[in-house]
């Protein structure tokens, strides 16, 4: 880390809003309490509230008691609490800025040319404020200042390019972090060890082994209280634009030369550029969305989609989605990538499943093992993390039995803590390493990817599937299937 690039000031505009309270807050504390935050550090929190310091301190506090449990430290908190000034205005009013630029030229010992400005806001007001950063003087090619920007980045392609150049008029490209916290999670950074790191692994990690790949991002949580950014965004462009397209490019790239942030950017767009572009005619094949009405889950009952607070009447805002995706090159041709996503479904559940091919000489024909079930890797990413290998033994005794055995791995030993993606992504843009932050043309090219299936759902606004809250998603979905043996893995 070049000295003196530690910033000295982090912004957070949106910070009484989820994401700021469920992950911004309780990360930064935690980076607090593993004394990974240099003491010169200030936190500065904007929000529309017309709070007092004290009403600020006393909501932190119970914010942090409540996410951070038995990793709550009294010590650790206050010395995290003094760090803190609150901004009380209006994001997308110039006003705000004037109280900002106040806070920001108290005297203070040492110079600070580095400050981070996270918007944990809706993005829809992302322009407004960079435009007002830039007003307040905050901008130019030659500061230092680092801005970060959470998905989605924009709402389709055009809108993402008209973004970017927007943010580059102020900002230049390594001053702009855009986030995926998908990428900070432990597994995902794991899976590019159990890759590259094991001869074992790289050999059969193509289309001659592997039948198919699926990608699971379950979530029994429904949308809380955020139907105003929701249900204009969906779960096409909240989770699988972003969050899950990575996960895809991580599985299928190739070894990048060296791992600096570009060349691992590099073969993430090598992935997305090869994805066999979806017919606009043939959409229906590719992909299907649906919505949850009420439903059960873990015995309680829960509203429909369209019952939930501030919805609009009639919404056609999908809540499940499930794509198809051919990667057309020398390693993955003819292997389909399953992905699907869902809220209110029965339980969280992220993973990705590698199911390999049937073994090529049915040597075990006319005995108990004909229909021998083909082997599977599970890469787990939540609740627990962990690999898990699915292989077949002979059950002791005097018959041909088989028998599955399970080889399974925690990543974790039992005295080490869990991080949160946001942790480690945050220390990141504190220190300036921009490796697992998503460079434009990423952005660009995932957008172009779902592109076909954005315009057949805007143009096919009447009717959209359904399930109950608590079950796996619509039935309809096994229509993606390149055959009868395929099906959804709804397990670890
Ligand atoms: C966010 C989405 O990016 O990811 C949310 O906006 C979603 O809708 C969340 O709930 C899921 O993240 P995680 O880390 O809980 O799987």
């Amino acid at each position: 880390m070049e000295s003196g690039f530690s910033p000295c000031y982090f912004v957070i505009f949106g910070a009484t809003g989820n994401l700021a309270t469920d992950k911004l807050l309780p990360a930064l504390y935690h980076l607090e309490r593993a004394e990974r935050i240099g003491e010169d550090m200030r936190f500065i929190a904007i929000s529309r509230r017309p709070w007092s310091q004290d009403d600020w301190q006393q909501h932190m506090k119970i914010v942090l008691e409540e996410r951070v449990a038995e990793r709550f430290d009294v010590q650790a908190y206050e010395r995290f609490a003094k760090r803190f000034e609150y901004v009380s205005g209006d994001h997308t009013d110039p006003v705000a800025y004037q109280s900002l630029m106040e806070v920001l030229s108290r005297p203070r010992s040492g110079t600070c040319e580095n400050i981070v400005f996270y918007l944990a806001i809706k993005p829809t007001d992302f322009l407004s404020v960079v435009s007002q950063l830039h007003q307040a003087g905050f901008s130019g090619k030659f500061a230092r200042h680092r801005i970060v920007v959470e998905k989605p980045f924009g709402e389709d392609i055009e809108s993402a390019q008209a973004l970017n150049r927007r943010l580059h008029e102020h900002f230049s490209e390594d001053q702009i972090y855009r986030i995926d916290h998908y990428l900070g999670k432990e597994t995902v950074q794991n899976l590019l060890v159990f890759r590259f790191a094991n001869t074992l692994i790289e050999p059969i990690w193509n289309r001659h082994y592997i039948d198919h790949v699926q990608i699971t991002v379950a979530e029994d949580k429904g949308i809380g209280s955020r139907a105003g950014y929701f249900d204009k965004t969906g779960v096409l462009r909240d989770m699988l634009q972003n969050h899950l397209m990575q996960l895809l490019t991580v599985v299928a790239m190739e070894p990048p030369a060296v791992l600096d942030a570009d060349a691992l950017r590099d073969e993430k767009v090598k992935v997305l550029r090869s994805i066999r572009p979806i017919p606009m005619g043939g959409v229906k094949a590719f992909a299907l969305r649906a919505q949850y009405t009420a439903g059960t889950i873990n015995g309680q009952p829960v509203p429909g989609y369209q019952d939930e607070a501030d919805v609009a009447k009639h919404s056609t805002t999908e809540t499940y989605i499930a794509a198809k995706f051919y990667v057309d090159n020398w390693r993955w041709r003819g292997v389909p990538f399953y992905l699907r996503t869902g809220k209110r479904l029965p339980q969280q559940m992220s993973a990705i499943s590698i199911r390999f091919r049937h073994p090529p000489q049915q040597l075990f024909r006319e005995t108990p093992l004909e229909n021998i079930e083909p082997n599977w890797i599970v890469l787990s990413i939540q609740p627990d993390e962990c690999v898990r290998m699915e292989i077949h033994a002979k059950q002791p005794g005097l018959g041909m039995n088989t028998r599955m055995i399970d080889l399974v791995a925690s990543y974790r030993e039992a005295h080490e803590i869990a991080l949160d993606a946001y942790e480690t992504l945050l220390l990141d843009v504190i220190e300036g390493d921009r490796s697992l932050f998503i460079r434009f043309d990423e952005v660009e090219w995932a957008w172009r990817v779902v592109d076909p299936i954005l315009r057949h759902l805007s143009q096919d606004t009447d009717y959209i599937h359904s399930y109950a809250a608590g079950s796996w998603g619509p039935e309809e979905s096994t229509r993606l299937f390149d055959n009868d043996e395929h099906d959804w893995r709804n397990s670890v």
